[in-house]
């Protein structure tokens, strides 16, 4: 299986990414789970996390706490998405497995460094600190990289969080514009993809039936979390974001996008933290990464199901 590491602030739609990845070991080996500062604050992101890996069953996955603000700015939180604890909706017991004590970003380094060259991928769910501030302290991780798959940015879709900028951007831009210069393979699942993957009521219903605990916290989360996005958008059902990262790694043809360049803008008061996509190759800047721009909304939901179906 393919060796990654989630760096992640969950978040509802985070753990729910968490889930997929746990639910397939065949094809993914989850080498530890890294929280950030986003959704919330990183206590509770950190808490949460390790809540999700005990519903999964798999209390093996270490679970690190990262950085608990962005590199240069005050952190942005979304409460009034995730609830005051970033994860209102399921009833989840407090976890009992530790938080490890060495940091996210010691992890990540470290994991890099003694292993293989390209046989790590990290899939990224919130904002970009923990990965840009591995890269600050140790350079020689970028090329180790195997793939940085990112949740972040929008380019068809705009903004989220300001008219311009996707939350996990725009609460640490300067984070985002390292690792978007760091030099590894990178594809990222933005807004313009998240938004055709809505989570309708016939689609969380199929969830719920299948009748085990991890489905029925999905539902719950899911129900919580879309309160505020359907009131927002007006849509049959509402976006859903990470679990998208791991969909991708599981089920590549479920997408389709190209290679460009991608720049983040860090210093416009209008539009910081957006996400300059130039899809149609219209500079003559360097190609950074892959830029996802649709997916399959059956063949995703289909998936998410029947891997959720193996959880507890
Ligand atoms: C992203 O922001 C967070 O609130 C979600 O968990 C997701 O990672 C979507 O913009
Ligand atoms: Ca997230």
């Amino acid at each position: 299986p393919r060796k990654i590491i989630i760096d992640t602030d969950p978040g509802q739609d985070d753990a729910v990414a968490i889930l997929l990845a746990l639910a397939s070991p065949e094809e993914l080996e989850v080498l530890g789970i890294v929280a950030v500062a986003g959704n919330v604050g990183l206590h509770h992101n950190a808490n949460n996390a390790r809540k999700v890996v005990e519903l999964s069953g798999r209390t093996d996955i270490p679970v690190y706490a990262g950085c608990a603000r962005p590199m240069r700015r005050h952190l942005v939180t979304a409460e009034h998405v995730h609830g005051d604890t970033g994860l209102n909706g399921p009833v989840l017991p407090d976890p009992t497995i530790p938080l490890q004590e060495q940091h996210g970003v010691d992890f990540i380094i470290e994991t890099l460094m003694n292993a293989e060259p390209g046989t790590i991928t990290l899939c990224t769910l919130g904002p970009l600190t923990n990965i840009a501030m591995a890269l600050v302290k140790e350079p020689a991780i970028a090329e180790r990289i195997q793939e940085i798959v990112m949740m972040g940015g929008a380019y068809f879709e705009v903004g989220n969080i300001t008219p311009a900028a996707e939350f996990n951007i725009y609460v640490d831009p300067e984070a985002a514009d390292v690792v978007m210069r760091c030099g590894a393979p990178i594809t990222i699942q933005p807004l313009d993809v998240t938004h055709m993957i809505q989570s309708t009521p016939a689609r969380l219903d199929a969830i719920r039936a299948l009748g085990n605990r991890s489905g029925q916290a999905v539902y719950d989360m899911l129900t919580f979390s879309e309160s505020f996005d359907l009131k927002k958008y007006g849509w049959e059902g509402a976006p859903l974001h990470d679990p998208t990262v791991i969909a991708w790694l599981l089920q590549p043809e479920l997408f389709q996008g190209r290679h460009c360049n991608v720049t983040i803008e860090t210093s416009s008061e209008l539009t910081v933290g957006m996400t300059i996509c130039d899809y149609w190759h219209v500079t003559g800047r360097a190609y950074n990464a892959t830029w996802l721009r649709s997916g399959n909304a059956e063949g995703f939901y289909k998936l998410l199901t029947e891997r959720l179906a193996r959880l507890p």
